[in-house]
């Protein structure tokens, strides 16, 4: 018997005392349309979520109710299990770091290395964010702020352990450099290469316990615990099986992904990396690190109450939508920013007119002209029949190199493509006008098939982004009782579709969106009251004048704070031909390490000011007046220096 290809998929493990929000389930839906993607073709899938117990942050609220800290964590875990179901999340292990089989793992690997000598004690002395539970340099903090939450740090020097991270530095690179599809996008590739060209430093692996007892023991000191990365990246082993189910653990590692967000790329590119070089382990083929979402252009967080609820949101306006939503909006890697009149968009033009518009047409066509049944197969070779045809069977390829590269995005711009001209073709066949014709019955058929086939590949393809939508328009189309054992490949070629099965018009797919809805997390933000209310038009300006300007695609290469200049960063813009030098005030919108990487528009033959005794070459368009709302960036990748008209 041949053995079924396998597919290992993972996401973050979540910090389990916070409130999920959209962009938790982001990346966890993301991971699961790749893991429902890869089931249809017929392998072997495991998919792993969980949540990051352990540390600082649940000692402390536990301590604040009076609990256990597991006690605490067993009641928050919930919160992110009922998310993932409300989202049809189709995780086939759920992992918490205080699970016993983790702890397992966590100490066989802190043994195996202590063994190996590749952890030694030594006095740590640091900045330390309590918040973050993370010690960084003198370098990094900024003005004696974490430079990731921009919470006051404190100096701390005590005895810790530390495992060997710096001896792998050229070994990783060596790796980064050889496999070039390791970490993408290749914008965060670049960083974690710029990162390893610097000294690489060994990582601080434990806590005493006297300062945090919430946490797995140190097996070789039992006065210290484990710090939570260490913890926390094992999981991505301890699930299927390292150290304690040898088969299990063969099957499935090397993961095929790691999914992650752009703010834990350093902690997975390089720490978690070298960790596996040490364990002699072979790495994951692939860590793909996306982007951020923002609400209204603002960074979402407790304090500003802007988070968006995504079970709640999904309750308004649909599971499929809210997941078609996410994945289309932005493409996978790059920024976005989240506003319900985008989603309402989307659902009135791609989901209610162009898709949930063709299926409702098509069936209304087979229950008047074809006694409600699904027609026969039949050859057409109109050109319009080609080319639908064409299209319809091109599909499967074009979606599966997509998602090869994690482009959702475009897989679903190909989809939509096919929908589109499934719509053409049945305004340019008008079966309304020849069913007129007894003469043209024939004609009538071929037109009914090449629809009704087409949206049959459309719904294989479109499963995985949205199961319960697909399922419905397979249940419309009759197809729902067709046990299919074949895999997706198969069942996307041209003219499989049985004929003679009863069809049935149902409820509307994707019911259009009459007004703006409001709900508890989705209030108007000032933000778009004013975009309503805009500043006059200025002056009119000939074409000429507008020609002058030299409008660029510039890459952001390095970003940081200006001293004693708040809203000011000071850019390092790639425009393809050189670098410039940019003095942005974009400083109360945009963090340092939110734009490197980030594709922004310069004007390039603005004549260069000096600003804090800077010179800024160039200026960087902006949405926002004084108050710098968001960046104008680009929807697809664009090399730099690429001219703008
Ligand atoms: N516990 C660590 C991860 C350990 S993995 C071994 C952690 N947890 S977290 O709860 O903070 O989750 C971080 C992840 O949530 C990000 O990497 C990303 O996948 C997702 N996101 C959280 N906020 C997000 C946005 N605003 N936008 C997009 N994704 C975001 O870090």
């Amino acid at each position: 018997m041949s053995k079924r290809q396998t597919f290992y998929i993972t996401t973050p493990i979540y910090y389990v005392n916070d409130l999920p929000h959209i962009g938790h389930a982001y990346t966890t839906l993301a991971a699961d349309v790749l893991a429902r993607y890869h089931r249809l073709l017929g392998e072997d899938v495991l998919f792993l979520t969980g949540t990051d117990e352990h540390g600082q942050k649940v000692e402390q609220a536990a301590k604040s109710r009076k609990i256990t800290p597991k006690a605490h964590a067993d009641e928050l875990v919930g919160r992110f299990q009922a998310l993932w179901r409300a989202l049809d999340i189709s995780n086939d292990d759920f992992i918490r770091t205080t699970e016993d089989r983790h702890k397992e793992t966590v100490t066989a690997v802190l043994n195996q290395l202590w063994e190996k000598d590749q952890i030694y004690a030594d006095i740590y002395t640091g900045w330390y964010c309590t918040p973050d539970e993370r010690f960084w340099t003198e370098k990094e903090i900024v003005d004696g702020l974490c430079p990731d939450c921009r919470r006051p740090v404190e100096a701390l020097s005590e005895r810790n352990y530390f495992f060997k991270m710096g001896q792998y530095q050229a070994q990783l690179r060596q790796h980064i450099l050889e496999n070039k599809d390791f970490i993408q996008p290749q914008s965060r590739r670049n960083e974690v290469l710029g990162f390893l060209d610097q000294p690489l430093g060994d990582l601080c692996i434990s806590r005493p316990k006297k300062r945090l007892a919430w946490g797995i023991p140190l097996p070789f000191d039992p006065d210290y615990v484990t710090y939570v990365w260490l913890d926390a990246l094992v999981n991505y082993i301890s699930a299927p099986g390292f150290s304690r189910d040898a088969e299990a653990f063969e099957r499935w590692w090397p993961a095929n992904v790691h999914l992650v967000g752009k703010d834990i790329l350093t902690t997975h590119a390089v720490y978690w990396m070298s960790i596996l070089m040490a364990l002699l382990l072979p790495l994951p083929k692939k860590l793909f690190a996306h982007g951020w979402w923002t609400i209204d252009g603002e960074k979402m967080s407790k304090s500003r109450g802007n988070a968006v609820h995504p079970a709640e949101t999904a309750q308004g306006y649909g599971v499929d939508a809210v997941r078609y939503f996410l994945l289309r909006q932005v493409a996978f890697g790059n920024d976005g920013d989240f506003s319900v009149a985008a989603l309402e968009n989307r659902i009135n033009s791609d989901l209610a007119n162009d898709l949930g518009n063709l299926l409702s047409r098509t069936l209304t066509m087979l229950e008047r002209y074809s006694a409600g049944q699904t027609p026969q197969a039949i050859s057409g070779d109109m050109p319009e029949d080609c080319a639908l045809r064409e299209a319809a069977e091109a599909l499967f390829e074009k979606v599966d190199a997509h998602l090869e590269q994690l482009a959702f995005e475009k897989a679903l711009l190909e989809i939509w493509q096919v929908i589109r001209l499934a719509n053409q073709y049945i305004e340019k066949g008008a079966p309304w006008l020849l069913a007129k014709d007894f003469e043209k019955k024939e004609r009538l058929q071929t037109v009914l098939f090449y629809t009704t086939e087409a949206i049959r590949i459309v719904s294989c393809l479109i499963t995985p982004f949205m199961p319960e939508a697909a399922k419905e328009m397979n249940k419309q189309l009759g197809l729902l009782h067709e046990s299919d054992e074949r895999s997706l490949k198969e069942r996307c070629t041209w003219g499989k579709f049985p004929a003679g099965l009863s069809v049935a018009k149902g409820k509307a797919l994707f019911p259009r969106i009459q007004t703006r809805k409001k709900n508890a997390n989705q209030q108007e933000k000032p933000a778009a009251q004013k975009a309503a209310n805009p500043a006059p038009i200025k002056a009119l300006v000939g074409i000429d004048d507008f020609a002058k300007l030299d409008l660029r695609v510039g890459i952001v290469r390095s970003a940081e704070k200006i001293e004693k200049a708040k809203k000011l960063l000071l850019l390092q813009v790639d425009i393809g031909s050189e670098k410039r030098q940019v003095v942005a005030g974009i400083a109360t919108r945009y963090a340092p390490e939110d734009l490197i990487g980030k594709e922004v528009v310069l004007i390039a033959n603005l004549q260069p000011a000096t600003i804090m005794g800077i010179e800024s070459q160039g200026m960087l368009l902006a949405a926002g007046g004084k108050k710098v709302l968001a960046l104008a960036t680009f929807e697809e990748k664009v090399p730099a220096g690429t001219t703008i008209r």
